[in-house]
């Protein structure tokens, strides 16, 4: 359903993230119409944000249109426009081509560049002036990832009633990579404008704090923070800001639930029959993102190819992918290089008829989504860095047959949850051959014990637990937090 939102006092709970939940798609004949937006940030607050009465605000991922605020399925939605060049400079150049590259370790070389910096500077402008607009008097405003980092600060300006919170869904890097970055200051001064800064994990908190005494000069605790426990503090003059650590996760019961439906057992094994049943089927989910190493586990499947120990005529890899950032040059070249490495291992190891690697680039629809990670004997998560990885608890949450064993890569934010995981290192790909072995070969109990203990931690640690605890923390204690979470 969508309906105009209505104009009156407004929203005492305001989402602020680079998009919507759902992307304005131009159809051919000109028309257009919503679909659902890609990326976990929007997997993991949409449920939030449906379960609450509240408002989003965020870029409706086209240029140039200017649409009115919506309700959408429930959800008042507030878009914030941006023009071809802001897209270019803002979210293509210094959200992606600079902070992305930047804060994952700098897999691929940061791009600093003054315009991109005052294109990132003038957007986050509007939407800290959209946001003060939508936010009723005293409301709370959580801020979303990378691409919105000086908003706090902005919004605090223009409305110092807020409650406000900042989320990063990505990692926060070293302090030595973050020290290169030529508006450092800016960023952590932005930042601290918020009354509770979010991370996924201590590490990450904990390089903040430090940049906060080091480039802004305020004074901070010293002891360590905890996962959802004890909080690290930034004294910024009268303000105490508080600083710490609530790993992400996913409507965990609503996906156990779904993927035991009959319908989708049934896809599952139809999926197995279209793959000619083949004994061994492995699975990559993500974005076509360089920081997601899908070109790693198809070098790893190529030299276990080739010296026998996968059998290409029982084990098949699916790899779904969806498109991402396509205009930004290392995507570009990335995704060449996927496409050329799948080619040439089914050039060496197929049959007519039958693939080793089934490559998709495009967004699959849920159902299906769901019916693959059900049909899947392994989970493939190996990149270089990921701030969390929805995807790995997503394959965990679909198996309650305790089938199945997931490859995860030690550099993800989910490795320090998912411990019974088949670990990996992404950078030795014999530790990656080895974790794939191990995930297809293993006793069946031996998995099965695996999987019950992460279903475990899967299960109980689900998204609802990370927004109340974040929101619990922000408003330190008062009960408007947990009031802001439907029971
Ligand atoms: P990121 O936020 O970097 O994209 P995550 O793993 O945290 O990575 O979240 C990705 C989300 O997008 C998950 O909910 C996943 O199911 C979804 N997703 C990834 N690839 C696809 C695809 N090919 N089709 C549909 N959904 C996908
Ligand atoms: O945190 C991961 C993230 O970058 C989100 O901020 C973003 O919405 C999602 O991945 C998808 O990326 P994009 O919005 O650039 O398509």
């Amino acid at each position: 359903s969508v309906a105009p939102a209505p104009s009156g006092a407004g929203s005492g709970f305001v989402v602020v993230a680079n998009r919507l939940p759902v992307d304005l798609e131009r159809l051919p004949d000109g028309t257009t119409r919503w679909k659902r937006s890609p990326g976990g940030l929007v997997t993991a607050l949409e449920p939030v944000l449906r379960s609450n009465k509240g408002a989003w605000v965020g870029w409706a991922g086209v240029p140039d249109v200017e649409v009115q605020p919506i309700i959408e399925d429930g959800l008042e939605l507030h878009p914030v426009p941006l023009t071809a060049q802001e897209v270019e400079d803002y979210y293509e150049g210094f959200s992606n081509g600079t902070l992305w590259p930047l804060y994952h370790d700098v897999i691929v070389r940061p791009v600093y560049d003054r315009a991109w910096w005052a294109a990132y500077v003038e957007v986050n402008r509007r939407f800290a002036e959209e946001t003060a607009k939508v936010a009723a008097e005293g409301a709370t405003v959580w801020v979303q990832d990378y691409q919105l980092q000086l908003v706090p600060k902005m919004l605090r300006m223009l409305r110092p009633d807020l409650t406000i919170g900042f989320f990063l869904h990505i990692p926060f890097p070293p302090v030595e990579l973050f020290m290169q970055m030529p508006w450092r200051t800016e960023i952590v001064e932005g930042l601290l404008g918020a009354d509770l800064i979010g991370f996924h994990l201590p590490g990450g908190a904990q390089n903040f704090l430090y940049l906060a005494r080091r480039l802004a000069g305020q004074p901070t605790s010293r002891g360590t923070i905890g996962v959802r426990s004890k909080l690290g503090v930034v004294q910024v003059g009268f303000r105490t800001v508080r600083v710490g650590a609530f790993p992400i996760s996913i409507d965990s019961a609503e996906l156990d639930e779904h993927s035991r439906r009959r319908s989708v057992r049934e896809r599952a094994a139809k999926i197995r029959a279209e793959l000619g049943n083949p004994k061994n089927i492995m699975l990559g989910v993500d974005r076509l993102d360089y920081t997601k190493g899908i070109d790693i586990r198809l070098n790893a499947l190529q030299e276990l190819l080739e010296e026998g120990r996968v059998d290409p005529a029982d084990t098949v890899m699916v790899q779904l992918a969806t498109p991402s950032r396509e205009r930004v040059q290392s995507y570009i070249k990335m995704r060449g290089d996927i496409e050329r490495q799948v080619g040439r291992i089914n050039g060496e190891f197929a049959r007519v008829g039958y693939p080793v690697v089934h490559y998709l680039h495009r967004p699959i629809p849920r159902d299906e989504l769901i019916a693959f990670f059900v049909a899947a004997d392994a989970m493939l998560v190996t990149p270089l860095r990921d701030g969390m990885n929805l995807v790995a608890k997503e394959y965990v949450a679909c198996h309650s047959d305790l089938n199945g064993a997931l490859v995860l890569s030690e550099f993800t934010g989910a490795a320090a949850e998912l411990r019974q995981s088949y670990l990996c290192n992404p950078h030795d790909l014999d530790s990656v051959k080895d974790a794939i072995v191990g995930a297809l070969d293993d006793e069946r109990d031996t998995k099965r014990r695996r999987m019950r203990s992460m279903r475990r931690q899967v299960l109980t640690h689900d998204v609802e637990r990370w927004a109340r605890a974040f929101l619990d923390s922000l408003s330190h204690g008062n009960i408007a937090g947990s009031a802001l979470l439907s029971e």
